[in-house]
């Protein structure tokens, strides 16, 4: 099972702020998610929460003072700041960005930092003003210049009453920057990936739309995968009740025409596309522009239906590795088959939908991955991500 951060060796600073509690958690998602968590408190941070919190959670020693004799980490920050894998400051306040922008090393977060060749992701959380401060923004900037990766503030309440942008972003959103940091050098690294996700909705009327049952759950974690693999990722997604992944760039689309126009864009320059998407092959041949009203005595209704263009076949370049999906109830095999020679695929994905501990809305999926050498390879079930790695694996076979 893919597991981008079984033991990794993660830095966890914590500055003082309100958002400390944020902290709390994602010190245990980073555990829970197999992650060694060393977790280094400024002196403010302790006022909101204690080194005996993140101890319990993290099951290691917690530096708070540089000159702590008692403390074997803080006497050996420099071993600390080599072993780890990477360096997350969550949340980061105003005052630590400025200190890393100049670079000081006065205490131990910020020794560990100027200590370690660790790639460094920050999560700022402050007053909206502090962050909007010029002096704070030329910080930041600087520290980008040199780097270090941001994710957030994001906007929203804030603790002094104001809404802005300033809160920290939530914990389960930087677990994705966390993974997509770490996979920086993976073998995708310099190459662009294009995931569609989701079905397609195909409007009626201002109100109504033909869709189909997909949970988009596939395509997300072909992107996710992607991104952990060094991949910059553009996500073409369909309505899905799905957050958008971290790390991704993601285009929200509803129709099949919408879809096709958004993959033919940003396939261009792209490596490999993943067509994850249930995309609709018939539209209302016309979408009534006000709402359907049904008449008196009216027991039916035809509803015209126009052939959608196939996606896959649109996107003529060479060079981009193709991947379609096949979700078939009967004749798996052979129905992939023939998708594949038809729309001109590298690789064609295909599950049995009548499965009823895979596909649609599941979390896992078993599928046949099929080559245009036409050799099968069958998958035993596994969580949809790791199926999302076992086409990557193909993908990035094929690029070499
Ligand atoms: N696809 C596409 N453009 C469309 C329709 C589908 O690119 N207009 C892609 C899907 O994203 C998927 C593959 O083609 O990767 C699925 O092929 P398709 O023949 O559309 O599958 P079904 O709709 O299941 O076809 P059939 O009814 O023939 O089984």
């Amino acid at each position: 099972m893919p597991n981008p951060l079984e033991n990794k060796h993660v830095a966890l600073g914590v500055t003082g702020s309100i958002a400390c509690y944020k902290a709390v958690n994602l010190a245990s998602k980073l555990v829970q998610a197999g992650a060694l968590v060393d977790v280094v408190l400024t002196p403010p941070a302790t006022h909101f929460v204690s080194a005996l919190t993140f101890r319990a959670i993290t099951h290691r020693p917690v530096v708070t003072d540089l000159w702590d004799p008692q403390s074997e980490l803080s006497m050996d920050h420099v071993a600390m700041a080599q072993r780890a894998d990477i360096v997350v400051i969550a949340p980061a306040t105003a005052d630590i960005i400025a200190k890393l922008s100049w670079g000081l090393a006065g205490d131990a977060l910020t020794a560990t930092v100027l200590a370690t060749t660790a790639p460094v992701l920050v999560a700022p959380a402050m007053d909206a003003h502090m962050w909007d401060n010029a002096a704070t923004q030329e910080n930041a900037a600087r520290l980008k210049a040199r780097g270090v990766a941001f994710a957030g503030p994001i906007a929203g309440h804030l603790a002094s009453g104001l809404s802005g942008m300033g809160r920290m972003a939530e914990p389960s959103v930087l677990l994705g920057h966390i993974k997509a940091v770490l996979g920086r050098k993976g073998d995708l690294a310099g190459r662009k990936v294009v995931v569609s996700a989701g079905g397609t909705q195909e409007d009626i009327d201002p109100v109504r739309f033909i869709s189909n049952r997909s949970s988009g759950k596939m395509g997300y974690a072909i992107a996710e995968a992607a991104r952990d693999r060094g991949a910059s990722v553009v996500l073409v997604a369909a309505p899905t009740a799905l957050p958008d992944p971290a790390g991704v760039a993601v285009v929200h689309v509803r129709s099949a025409q919408e879809m096709l126009d958004a993959v033919v864009k940003h396939a261009r320059d792209a490596d490999a596309l993943a067509m994850a998407a249930a995309v609709a092959d018939w539209r209302p041949a016309s979408a009534a522009a006000q709402k359907v009203k049904k008449r008196p005595g009216q027991d039916t209704l035809n509803l015209e239906l126009a052939k959608t263009q196939d996606i896959l076949a649109s996107v003529k370049s060479k060079r981009l590795v193709k991947v379609g999906f096949a979700a078939e109830s009967e004749d798996l095999e052979k129905n992939a088959r023939a998708k594949l020679a038809g729309k001109g695929l590298d690789l064609v994905v295909a599950n049995d939908i009548t499965s009823k501990d895979s596909g649609f809305g599941s979390d896992d999926n078993r599928v046949v991955i099929i080559g245009r050498d036409g050799k099968a390879v069958r998958h035993g079930l596994m969580s949809k991500y790791e199926v999302g790695h076992r086409v990557i694996d193909r993908i990035a076979a094929l690029l070499k």
